[in-house]
């Protein structure tokens, strides 16, 4: 959602705070904002990007101070909405990411007692709840202020006559990251990657201080020893590296990503590993994700329903929340690039209470949700920047590949056969982006469409979802996902020549049904893409369009398949002169329910 970030050093933190918040824009750039401390505090913010605001901004002098890029939540992106939020003095700001559940109480309490509030967000308590209670002590203040207050939140205040920032969290991710005579606070990693790799992560209900030479911790009241992270991330990784977006940059890192994340795998060494997490009690799997991680879900039923022949359930974190489920000898698997967002940690938390096994797949090396989880399996794809999820849902569908293999029912054939297949993906994953010509050619001509279906049998089915998702996100076009034996059921009343159909075909039994879901298509006047296997002849004539992917077996067929639709959402929004990286309204890291 929001990003902030705080500085405290030896050196001007005006151009720090402005670089960190464009590394930190992919949480959310309606709006942005700093605040810098010397004899007072200067605060500059607007309801524009951070280029925009290097620009504008006048020179703010100081060695301490905040920043914040928003997602709006409570209020409209405008000036005054944006963050840092500061109390009636003037000497007390504050930057927020997550909600405030109680505000409106707060704010009425609060100006019964004479606060005056400028916003309307539910941030703006904050501040002035730190002014009640401040009687010289910073940390003290902030520590009666969060008694207060109810929700999720990620905080960092700064105040005039304190030389240092206090942070805090509830719910929501942030870290302390340790440099020479200088030290940050921040949402997350990729912020502060230019300056340090050494990071502390904070727990809910911690209180962090940091001066420019000390970092603090305390829970609970009193003092506790931190833990130092080294981060294997580096600057080059969360950089354009020459691409002119970052989301064409990570969708060509794919078989890169796809070689680190199954490294363990081809050494032999994950096998052993992996097979422990299948425990003997364990007879059925709930996979729980949002968005994008919850398509890789669907693939894994899928892949666990063939491979396991155990009952597989996939669910979207936010609706299992307010469900009732029988869990019994259930392995549950997290699905979360970011290992922060707020519905799938709700429903592992959940899970926990329940006594389930939980089993996190995330990108983030001490993420939220790596904490809340009895084990957990990273993937190695390194910081993903773009908002539209690329590389991270192909390095998490390589994990639950492994995964699935390590289970014990898996004969030695089948192990050997899938090894040898899973090896060739990084080639087969280069050859679809040798293709790009051609797909970026058949992008355009899509580009010029208001509303196209993507549809797909069986474990395509969710890819279908997954390149309509893509297409919507980064381009506006309506994409829609269907399963293609549904869409006789309403769907069809919608087709014609205005709404092409893309056909996802994979070599198994579903192959046969494909065909003759496309020439019901054809029937009704939409033009067919098929995306299929090279060498598929009978497709050649029924398809207005062939874009083809090296052969692969049905059960890797998302990998390649997906890759190519990445490519062709890109294009297409390129065509459209989307802001390909920054799609309006959207955020990468959602950490409000
Ligand atoms: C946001 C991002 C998506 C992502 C989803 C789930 O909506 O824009 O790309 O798939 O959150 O995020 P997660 O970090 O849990 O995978």
């Amino acid at each position: 959602m929001c990003g902030i970030i705080g500085y405290i050093g030896s050196r001007q933190a005006q151009p720090i705070l402005l670089n960190c918040l464009g590394r930190l824009e992919y949480r959310g750039y309606d709006s942005c904002g700093i605040a810098v401390s010397e004899h007072g505090i200067n605060v500059c913010k607007d309801a524009i990007r951070v280029e925009a605001l290097k620009k504008t901004m006048p020179r703010l002098n100081g060695t301490a101070g905040i920043g914040h890029t928003r997602w709006a939540t409570h209020g409209a992106p405008s000036l005054i909405n944006a963050h840092p939020h500061l109390d009636c003095s003037g000497k007390i700001a504050v930057v927020h990411n997550g909600i405030i559940t109680n505000y409106q109480k707060l704010r009425d309490q609060l100006t019964g007692e004479g606060h005056q509030f400028v916003s309307e967000t539910d941030t703006e308590v904050i501040p002035h709840l730190i002014e009640k209670y401040y009687h010289g002590n910073l940390e003290t203040a902030v520590a009666a202020a969060l008694n207060d207050i109810e929700g999720s939140y990620a905080i960092i205040v700064l105040a005039t006559d304190e030389p240092k920032l206090v942070a805090a969290r509830k719910d929501s991710p942030i870290i302390i990251s340790l440099g020479d005579r200088e030290n940050f606070i921040a949402s997350d990693v990729p912020a502060i990657l230019d300056y340090s790799n050494r990071v502390v992560y904070l727990e809910d209900g911690d209180i962090g201080v940091i001066t420019t030479d000390s970092i603090k911790v305390s829970r609970r009241g009193s003092e506790v020893a931190t833990k130092v992270h080294q981060i294997s991330w580096t600057v080059e990784d969360a950089q354009k590296a020459g691409y002119e977006h970052f989301m064409l940059k990570e969708i060509h890192e794919q078989p890169k990503v796809i070689r680190d994340t199954l490294a363990g795998w081809v050494s032999g060494e994950a096998l052993e590993d992996l097979a422990t997490m299948w425990a003997d009690d364990i007879n059925a799997l709930l996979i729980l994700a949002c968005g994008t991680s919850y398509h890789a879900a669907l693939i894994g039923k899928q892949m666990g329903q063939e491979l396991l022949k155990i009952p597989v359930r996939a669910e979207l974190a936010s609706e299992f929340n307010y469900s009732t489920q029988l869990l019994d000898r259930t392995l549950a698997i997290a699905i979360t690039q970011s290992g922060e967002t707020a519905d799938t940690l709700k429903a592992m938390k959940k899970l926990k209470e329940v006594g389930c096994q939980t089993l996190a797949i995330t990108n983030v090396v001490g993420s939220t949700a790596s904490r809340i989880a009895d084990r957990t399996l990273y993937t190695r794809a390194g910081p993903e920047i773009s908002v539209a999820a690329t590389k991270s849902f192909t390095a998490q569908l390589m994990v639950l590949y492994q995964l699935m293999m390590a289970h014990p029912e898996i004969g030695a054939r089948k192990l050997n056969s899938m090894t040898k297949e899973l090896r060739q993906l990084p080639n087969k994953v280069q050859q679809v982006l040798d293709n790009e010509g051609e797909t970026a050619q058949y992008a355009q001509e899509l580009s010029r469409y208001e509303n196209i279906f993507y549809i797909g049998r069986g474990i395509n089915f969710p890819v279908a979802l997954e390149g309509a998702l893509k297409l919507k996100e980064i381009s506006y076009i309506h994409g829609e996902g269907y399963a293609a034996g549904e869409l006789k059921h309403g769907p069809f009343a919608l087709l014609g020549s205005d709404t092409p159909v893309i056909a996802l075909l994979a070599p198994d039994d579903t192959y046969e049904p494909m065909l003759t879901n496309i020439k019901e298509v054809k029937a009704r006047g939409s033009a067919i893409i098929a995306l299929t296997r090279e060498g598929d002849e009978d497709i050649e004539k029924i398809a207005d369009k062939v874009l083809t992917v090296p052969q692969v077996e049905a059960i890797f067929s998302p990998v390649v398949n997906t890759v190519a639709l990445q490519l062709l959402a890109y294009y297409a929004a390129r065509e459209r002169d989307c802001p390909i990286d920054f799609p309006r309204n959207l955020a990468k890291s959602v950490t409000v329910e």
